[in-house]
């Protein structure tokens, strides 16, 4: 049978890495943005919705046996979009019989205080407390996402970072490929945590980004006070029991900067 899954978040770096493997899996997919493009795929549909205010989300999910949610807002009002448009989102689905809503979270949301991870949180919750099943895989931060940090910097003439933080980046094609593993109408709760091949130090990943785009920066410490770098520090967005992920750092460096 073939599973109609509804992707939100389509425009997105992971989404855009779903999009593909959910069709190579079979699924007929409808992809959610809040602006889809004129000319997208031939071989899938697109749909406007917006979680924020709720358009278009019921029309969205009404014939879909899967929801992969991949819709969200770091950068934004995480309170608005992550906890009540997830909310939302799960009424909706309810209502519409959905058999498995894929909630892709962060590894270290309980651990690390910051206020997007307390709305990833408050948003895990929700997917729990809701009549929908569901599964959340919590997956660690994309190689995608730690070039874009450093990539604020890479202008400076020294680069201050937090040299101390721990990170265990993946890459966001194997982080898709758990996903979809998932994206089935079975539900499976809370799965294992999905992480990079290793775990390394901001000034570790810096220096070897550093070198890949062939920049010539001083890195120095930045000490950054206070309870969030702590637990970031402490390896809290960390998993090394389970580095599922294979494409290293330095693999996915000289990928794009060779
Ligand atoms: N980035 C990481 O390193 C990382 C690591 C682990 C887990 N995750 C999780 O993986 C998921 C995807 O992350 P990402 O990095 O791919 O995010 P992203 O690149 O920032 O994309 C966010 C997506 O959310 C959509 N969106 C934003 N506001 C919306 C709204 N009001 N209504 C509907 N859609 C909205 C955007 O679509 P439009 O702008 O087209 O509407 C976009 O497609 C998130 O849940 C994130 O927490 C991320």
């Amino acid at each position: 049978m073939t599973c109609r899954t509804l992707l939100t978040g389509a425009t997105g770096t992971l989404g855009t890495a779903l999009r593909p493997r959910l069709l190579e899996a079979g699924h007929d997919v409808l992809a959610a943005s809040r602006s889809p493009p004129d000319h997208g795929d031939d071989d899938l549909e697109w749909v406007a919705m917006d979680l924020a205010d709720g358009t278009g989300l019921r029309d969205a999910v009404a014939d879909a046996d899967v929801v992969v949610h991949a819709a969200s807002a770091p950068r934004g009002d995480s309170e608005a979009i992550d906890v009540r448009g997830t909310e939302r989102l799960l009424e909706a689905a309810a209502d519409a019989g959905v058999s498995n809503f894929v909630y892709v979270s962060i590894v270290g949301i309980d651990d690390v205080p910051y206020s997007y991870y307390e709305h990833k949180l408050a948003a895990e919750r929700a997917v729990e407390a809701s009549a929908v099943r569901s599964t959340i895989i919590r997956i660690t931060m994309f190689h995608e996402f730690v070039a874009e940090l450093l990539g604020t910097v890479s202008r400076l003439p020294v680069w201050p970072l937090p040299t101390g933080i721990r990170l265990q980046p993946i890459d966001v094609g194997e982080a898709a490929d758990a996903v979809v593993g998932r994206a089935t109408p079975e539900p499976a709760g809370r799965v294992p945590d999905i992480g990079g091949p290793a775990v390394r130090t901001v000034g570790d990943l810096a220096r070897t980004y550093r070198d890949a785009r062939g920049l010539r920066r001083p890195i120095v410490r930045l000490p950054i006070p206070g309870k969030t770098a702590a637990g970031f520090r402490a390896g809290g967005a960390t998993c090394p029991d389970r580095a599922v992920g294979t494409v290293t750092w330095d693999e996915w460096l000289a990928e794009r900067f060779d």
